[in-house]
């Protein structure tokens, strides 16, 4: 039997990872195969492990990113420090739980802001967004958390509408939330935008379309933008990495 790879989720549809590796492992010869695997509930985990012996490692995706951890083995140091995994190795029957958004956010982050490290607001505390932390803390870059209610402390969106001056003394706005996501294109974080500069940089975790909203509305005041494409890939990369024993 060929190696298996895969996708745990629980609506895929058309993945970008399943075309990922697809054309990669024709384009480089990799004799492998790359299949979805929908779970209604992650209890359905073993059993699909168990029907899938050739399981070398999987990918996860929502809503599975943190409900995976008790059915690991291990996880590795930067995973447990983030509470999310999106990237499983199997290994003799062993799974081991890794983060790889984090390593596809860094690199991306770092093309757009290059060797600034400018205060962040981070939208939105899902998974995604503990990702976003974890790289914000290893940068040295503060933030802080917006929430759609103050739970944790968090700054809310009415908070931003009633001080704008936190939108434009906070360069960095990094949108870790769906909006603006295919098909609801037209809906967008609710920011007093008139107060973004050409020094702000905004960073959209949203890869579909390749220019959101959010990033629309920052470039028209100046903005430098970055979608979640490059991130994207980077996870994916890093992944294979793991699963092929580069890393
Ligand atoms: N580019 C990449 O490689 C990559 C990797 C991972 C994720 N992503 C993208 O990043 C986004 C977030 O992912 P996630 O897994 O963290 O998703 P999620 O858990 O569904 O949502 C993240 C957070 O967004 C906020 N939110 C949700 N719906 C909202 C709404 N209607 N209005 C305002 N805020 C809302 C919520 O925070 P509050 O309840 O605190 O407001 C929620 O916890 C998704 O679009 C995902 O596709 C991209």
């Amino acid at each position: 039997m060929k190696p298996l790879y895969g996708l745990v989720g629980r609506r895929l549809g058309h993945s970008f990872s399943a075309r990922f590796f697809a054309d990669k492992f024709a384009k480089e010869g990799i004799d492998a195969e790359y299949r979805n695997f929908e779970l209604t509930t992650i209890d359905e985990l073993p059993r699909m492990l168990q029907e899938n012996p050739n399981l070398k490692g999987f990918n996860v995706t929502l809503p599975y990113k943190e409900e995976i951890i008790p059915f690991l083995d291990s996880l590795s140091g930067e995973a447990r420090q983030i509470g999310a995994v999106n990237c499983v190795k199997v290994e003799d029957g062993r799974l081991t739980g890794h983060n790889t958004d984090a390593y596809g956010f860094c690199n991306s982050l770092l093309h757009l802001i290059g060797n600034e490290r400018p205060d962040a607001l981070v939208l939105g505390t899902g998974g995604a967004s503990k990702a976003v932390k974890y790289i914000l803390q290893q940068l040295g870059i503060r933030f802080r958390c917006v929430s759609r209610s103050h739970k944790n402390g968090d700054l809310t969106y009415d908070d931003l509408a009633a001080n704008p001056s936190i939108v434009g003394d906070t360069k960095l706005i990094i949108n870790a939330t769906p909006l603006g996501t295919f098909p609801d294109v037209d809906t967008f974080p609710d920011l007093p935008y008139s107060a973004v500069t050409p020094g702000h940089y905004f960073f959209d975790l949203v890869y579909n379309p390749e220019q959101t909203l959010f990033m629309r509305k920052g470039a028209e005041y100046g903005a430098k933008t970055s979608n979640g494409y490059e991130m994207l890939v980077g996870q994916a990369i890093k992944a294979w990495g793991i699963w092929s024993g580069n890393e």
